[in-house]
């Protein structure tokens, strides 16, 4: 019998017995008591510890009903059994079939074996608003190597993979101390000499061509339907942040998991002409959103189990109970660590939704390297705010808008700056803009109808929809919710305070005319069937930003020949309805920058429309007093986030067809160098001399 059979047994007796999940029957068999209060362990240590724990068939049977029974409300089920080209070969997974055969699935070694399962399966929808989270067991510890790794283009085309040529710099500063434990890791000669391996040419990943671990890792790495986009995800990049520039690891050199120990690399270092053959140790550090534990039941009770915000609550009850003045969740939601935002005021989310990425990794807090930073080489105009950092180029000619998100801390403040910032840099003579939007994982929804009509002008365009239409799924429960809350004839409705999604006077009919109180929003349904299996959707819907809450421009500030919207293609929900809206309707061009020469680049992904997650919809079903029923969905009873898409855009080219999986194709793929990779101000200063002065040192995509 191996030991793990054997501690699995232990704490199969002590659940049978106590209902309680303990490891081990002593501590010295305590795989977490190992490295309770250790920062930094090795990969398998931590695997060890999160390996220790049964499936409990009663948490299972609880996970698996919420995920189905929230399912429900995900506009894309059906759709994603089967996408159409040009994603037919990325989007074909039938997520209720996987779950029935999770369910029936008894042989899972440990319960981290089942969530990975879950987690996977939910990834390979390539759909970022679509997944379940566990912080038991996804970020607790992150797995880093020093050497992030880029993809380089030489003059003559030529393609290849680098370390990153700022990879010890990197690394030194995040790391500290613990780089000595890679130092020490390398042979021979090269003990000590990490940072000679930065800008090294990677021949081999563990014995074969670097793109064979690409392209593995973009079929596991999710949120993006494109597979040039998840092979992007796996080299290093940059990203502006609420309060500065930050850096991306990408999947190389930053894992979610620990479950690889090593890895070996055949490199060419810059400097020299011989080869070399390293194997480099993963190193797992404790998560910045994981619990402290001494031992394996610490461990499950501070990261393994429901918190308070992990599943929804009774509105009504919660303002009976609490001044009105309050905000409505008073601690951050535990969704809001996975969201791929800044942390916002709570008080704007109730009043602006959104369309934001989920992810397993909290946002990056790695910085970029100073002298890398936009703010080294060049000031930000005085409008920058948060997220939002305005440069004028040096040719006075061309501005730039560096924007890492649709959400920032404070949404007026936000809104303003964006109106500001280009105002300003129109002022200050630039008639060219490059918006970059490189990592941005959507926020605000109206942020982005915002900034297409404040660039673009007054126009039918903008005017008053300048996103998508949009449709969302009306399943049973859904319209139960419905008709709960517009029943105000006998006793107000169930929600008479208007603080629900499902309350009509928060949407607007396909002509843009707000729904009535006791309106059926709904209706008329459009029943569908899609990919074989019968669906309900309510009627297209309208937008709810217009009218802003500031007054727009009465002229556009930017002609859109002479705007280009650039990223790495990692732009998603909010950042695709701006970037599509933008392309699709006004003509303006698209660029991506790196990538494999030959794989097509899309400018963004996971379109949307909307996104929530199941402790909101939850909130729905108790505060309408619907929990009891059949098709609600219990509480949670791990400490699980599933996000889903609630509302989904229609599409441009093919209007009575969600824009979600149709084409995205961007019109430029721009090569990265030595001189531009990472390094914003570079990049932006090539781009704007290549691109706005059309010499031809790029691709230029057909769709
Ligand atoms: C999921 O829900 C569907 C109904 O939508 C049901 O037919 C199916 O059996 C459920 N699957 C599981 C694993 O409970
Ligand atoms: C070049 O490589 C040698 C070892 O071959 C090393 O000692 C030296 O530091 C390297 N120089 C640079 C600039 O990386
Ligand atoms: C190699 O070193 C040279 C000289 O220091 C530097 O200019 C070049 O950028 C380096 N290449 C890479 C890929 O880091
Ligand atoms: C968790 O442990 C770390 C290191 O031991 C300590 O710095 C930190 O304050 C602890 N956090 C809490 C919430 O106890
Ligand atoms: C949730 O629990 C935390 C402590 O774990 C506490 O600070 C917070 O007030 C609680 N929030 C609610 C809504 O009960
Ligand atoms: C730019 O970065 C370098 C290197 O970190 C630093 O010494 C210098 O002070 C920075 N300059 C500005 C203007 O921030
Ligand atoms: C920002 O404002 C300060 C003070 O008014 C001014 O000195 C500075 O030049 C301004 N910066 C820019 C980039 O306009
Ligand atoms: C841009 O404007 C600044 C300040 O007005 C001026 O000093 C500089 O020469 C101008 N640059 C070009 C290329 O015109
Ligand atoms: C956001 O900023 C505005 C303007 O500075 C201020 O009036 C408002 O109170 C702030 N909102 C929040 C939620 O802090
Ligand atoms: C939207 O509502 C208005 C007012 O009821 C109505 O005149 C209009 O026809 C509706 N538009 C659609 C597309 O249903
Ligand atoms: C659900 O049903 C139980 C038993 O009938 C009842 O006690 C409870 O109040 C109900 N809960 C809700 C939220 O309706």
């Amino acid at each position: 019998m191996t030991r793990r059979t054997l501690l699995a047994l232990t704490a199969l007796l002590v659940v049978a017995r106590g209902g309680v999940v303990v490891a081990a029957a002593n501590a010295n068999e305590d795989a977490c008591a190992v490295i309770g209060g250790k920062k930094w362990v090795h990969p398998k240590q931590a695997r060890d510890c999160l390996n220790t724990f049964p499936v409990d068939p009663f948490v299972k049977a609880n996970t698996i009903e919420v995920l189905n029974k929230t399912l429900a409300f995900h506009t894309s089920v059906n759709y994603q059994i089967q996408a159409p080209p040009p994603f037919q070969n990325d989007v074909k997974e039938d997520l209720v079939a996987d779950l029935a055969r999770i369910a029936s699935k008894d042989d899972y070694g440990s319960e981290f074996e089942l969530h990975l399962d879950l987690f996977r399966t939910f990834k390979r929808v390539n759909d970022g608003h679509c997944a379940v989270i566990n912080y038991c067991y996804d970020s607790l510890y992150i797995s880093y190597l020093p050497t992030p790794l880029v993809l380089l283009t030489q003059p003559d085309g030529e393609q290849n993979v680098f370390i990153a040529p700022e990879a010890f710099d990197v690394a030194s500063a995040e790391f500290g101390e613990e780089i000595e434990f890679w130092q020490n890791a390398l042979p021979g000669e090269l003990k000590g000499q990490l940072q000679s391996l930065s800008g090294a040419r990677v021949l081999l990943i563990d014995g074969q061509d670097p793109f064979i671990a690409v392209n593995k890792n973009a079929l596991i790495t999710g949120s993006y339907q494109s597979f040039g986009t998840r092979q992007n995800s796996f080299f290093a990049s940059y990203y502006r942040g609420d309060k500065g520039w930050l850096y991306s690891m990408g999947n190389f050199a930053q894992q979610t998991h620990p479950l690889t120990d090593s890895v070996e690399l055949t490199i060419m270092r810059n400097n020299s002409s011989g080869i070399d053959v390293i194997t480099l140790p993963y190193r797992s550090r404790f998560g910045s959103q994981s619990k402290n534990f001494t031992d394996s039941a610490s461990y499950r009770a501070n990261n393994c189990v429901a918190t308070n915000t992990t599943n929804g609550y009774d509105l009504y009850d919660y303002f009976s109970s609490a001044s009105e003045e309050a905000t409505a969740t008073p601690t951050p939601n535990s969704l809001t660590y996975a969201q791929q935002q800044p942390l916002l005021n709570p008080s704007d989310v109730r009043r602006h939704p959104l369309n934001v990425l989920l992810d397993a990794s909290p946002l990056t807090d790695i910085d970029l390297p100073e002298e890398m930073q936009p703010s080294n080489l060049t000031e930000a105009l005085n409008s920058s705010y948060s997220v939002a950092q305005f440069y004028l180029m040096e040719d006075n000619k061309t501005g730039v808008l560096a924007l890492g998100s649709f959400s920032a801390p404070n949404f007026t403040m936000f809104q303003n700056s964006l109106l500001d910032g280009l105002v300003e840099l129109r002022e200050k003579g630039a008639r060219r803009l490059i918006v970059d939007v490189t990592n941005n994982g959507g926020g605000y929804i109206c942020i982005a109808h915002w900034l297409h009509r404040i660039i673009i002008g007054p126009k039918k365009s903008t005017e008053p929809q300048a996103g998508l239409d949009t449709s969302l799924r009306a399943s049973p429960l859904a319209q139960l919710i419905v008709s709960k809350i517009i029943d105000i004839e006998e006793q107000d409705g169930a929600d008479p305070k208007n603080l629900l999604l499902y309350n009509p006077t928060q949407w607007t009919n396909a002509s843009h005319v707000p729904f009535g109180r006791g309106e059926n929003w709904l209706k008329p349904l459009r029943e569908l069937e899609v990919n074989g299996k019968k669906d309900v959707f309510s009627q297209r819907l309208g937008q709810e930003c217009q009218p802003f809450d500031m007054n727009p421009p009465d002229e556009g500030l930017f002609e859109p020949e002479n705007v280009v919207i650039m990223s790495n293609g990692r732009c998603a929900s909010s950042c695709s309805l701006f970037s599509i809206t933008m392309s699709k309707l006004e003509g303006v061009r698209t660029i991506v920058v790196g990538g494999k020469h030959g794989v097509t680049q899309q400018y963004c992904g996971t379109v949307g429309g909307q996104s929530t997650d199941f402790s909101t919809i939850d909130t729905e079903i108790k505060s309408v007093k619907l929990k009891n029923h059949t098709f609600a969905p219990p509480d949670l009873l791990g400490n699980i986030v599933q996000g889903i898409t609630w509302r989904l855009g229609f599409g441009i080219n093919d209007k009575e067809e969600p824009e979600e999986w149709q084409e995205h194709t961007a019109d430029i793929n721009y090569p990265l160098t030595v001189e531009t990779v990472n390094q914003p101000v570079a990049l932006w200063e090539a781009i704007s001399r290549d691109v706005f002065q059309s010499s031809h040192r790029f691709v230029v995509q057909s769709s």
